[in-house]
C-alpha cells in the first residue's frame, strides 16, 4: 500500500506536471537568450553526486593510469568522476540508467535551459516543493512526459536537496530519499553545468548494458570501469542505482567481457570491492590495493579505512 506522502492520482500528477511547465514559462525566464559564458579554463566535474562516485579516489587511481590511449570507455558512467578528471578528447559513456543518462543528455545539449529551471527550482525551494518533484514519478512515465531538460533539472535538484545527496529508487524505480536537513542548498552549480556540457559535447552518451557498450572498443582503447562493487558483507549491499541489481552472476559476466576487451588490445582499469571472490576472479589482473575513504562502522572510533581494489590488465 502507498504511504500517504507517495499517494497520487492522475490528476495530481496533471499539476505536477504543469509546475514544471509553470516554472519553465514564467516570465522570468531570460536562459533561453542568454549567451553561454566560455568555459575554456574550467576544470570540468561531476554534476551529480553519487553513490560509489570516484571523485575521491582520483588522486590514488592517477599512477595507475594509462599515459596515451585512442578512445575512452566508460561503461558505469555514474556521476563520471573520471571521465570529467580525464576530459578526453573521444569517449563512449552508458549506464543502465535511462533517467541518469537523459540528465547527462540534458545537461550536454542544453545547458542554459537546465540552469534556468534549476534558478527557478532554488527560488521556490521548500519542503513542500521538494514532495512535489520527488512524486512526479509516482503516478507517471516521467521518461515518456518530461524532456530531457525536466529530468535533469529534476536530478540535479533532487540530488542538491535530498538527505546525504544520494541517488536511490525502490523497486518500483521511484525516487526515495527523504529531504536533507538544511533548505540552504547550492542547488544550480552554473560553472560546473556549463564545463560538464562542453566535455560532454566530445562523448557519445548511451543508455546500455555494459557489454553492448564496450563493443567497439579497439586496439590502443581505454576502458575505466567502474561496477556495483561485490559486498563484502550483508551491510554493504548497496547495488540499486535501478531497478535491476548487479548480481554476482553480472560480476562473472563483466569478466568475461573484460577477458574479451583484454585479448583486442583494449587498456582496462577496473574498480571494486577487495574480498575473496573478486580477488580470486581477476587472479590473472595485476591487483593493486588503495584506499577508500569509506568506512564500514558507523561508530567513529572505529572507523578505518576501506581497502578496495583496483585491477588492470596492463
Ligand atoms: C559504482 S557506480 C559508478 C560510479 C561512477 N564511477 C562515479 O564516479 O560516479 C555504478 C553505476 O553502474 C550502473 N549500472 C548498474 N548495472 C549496470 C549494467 N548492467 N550496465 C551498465 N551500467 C550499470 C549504475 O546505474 C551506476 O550508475
Amino acid at each position: 500500500m502507498l504511504k500517504s506522502s507517495q499517494s497520487f492520482s492522475l490528476e495530481n500528477n496533471r499539476t505536477l506536471l504543469s509546475l514544471f511547465n509553470l516554472l519553465q514559462g514564467s516570465p522570468l525566464t531570460n536562459y533561453a537568450l542568454r549567451e553561454p559564458r566560455s568555459v575554456e579554463n574550467d576544470k570540468a566535474k561531476p554534476f551529480l553526486q553519487w553513490v560509489g562516485g570516484k571523485r575521491e579516489m582520483i588522486p590514488q587511481y592517477e599512477k595507475f593510469l594509462p599515459k596515451t590511449f585512442n578512445k575512452y570507455f566508460e561503461p558505469f558512467l555514474g556521476g563520471g568522476a573520471m571521465f570529467f578528471h580525464l576530459e578526453p578528447t573521444s569517449a563512449i559513456l552508458g549506464d543502465s540508467n535511462l533517467e541518469l543518462i537523459r540528465a547527462y543528455e540534458g545537461v550536454r545539449d542544453n545547458p542554459e535551459q537546465v540552469i534556468g529551471l534549476l534558478k527557478k527550482l532554488k527560488a521556490k525551494h521548500s519542503k513542500e516543493l521538494y514532495m512535489k518533484i520527488r512524486s512526479i514519478d509516482r503516478g507517471l512515465d516521467i521518461l515518456s512526459k518530461l524532456t530531457n531538460i525536466e529530468v535533469a533539472a529534476r536530478m540535479i535538484y533532487l540530488n542538491q536537496t535530498c538527505f546525504n545527496g544520494v541517488y536511490r529508487v525502490n523497486k518500483a524505480g521511484q525516487f526515495n530519499v527523504p529531504i536533507g536537513s538544511s533548505l540552504n542548498r547550492l542547488i544550480c552549480d552554473e560553472d560546473t553545468i556549463r564545463s560538464s556540457s562542453e566535455v560532454l559535447k566530445k562523448a557519445t552518451i548511451k543508455c546500455l548494458d555494459f557489454e553492448n557498450l564496450v563493443t567497439t572498443a579497439k586496439k590502443g582503447d581505454f576502458a575505466y570501469i567502474d561496477p556495483p562493487y561485490h559486498p563484502v558483507s550483508v551491510y554493504s549491499d548497496f547495488t540499486r542505482y535501478t531497478k535491476e541489481k548487479f548480481y554476482q552472476e553480472d560480476q562473472i559476466r563483466l569478466k568475461s567481457t573484460i577477458d574479451e576487451l583484454s585479448k583486442k588490445g583494449i587498456k582496462v582499469m577496473l574498480s571494486n570491492s577487495d574480498c575473496h571472490f573478486i580477488s580470486n576472479l581477476y587472479s590473472n589482473y595485476n591487483r593493486h590495493k588503495v584506499y577508500s575513504g569509506r568506512s564500514l562502522n558507523c561508530k567513529k572510533d572505529k572507523r578505518g579505512k576501506v581497502i578496495e581494489l583496483l585491477i588492470t590488465n596492463y
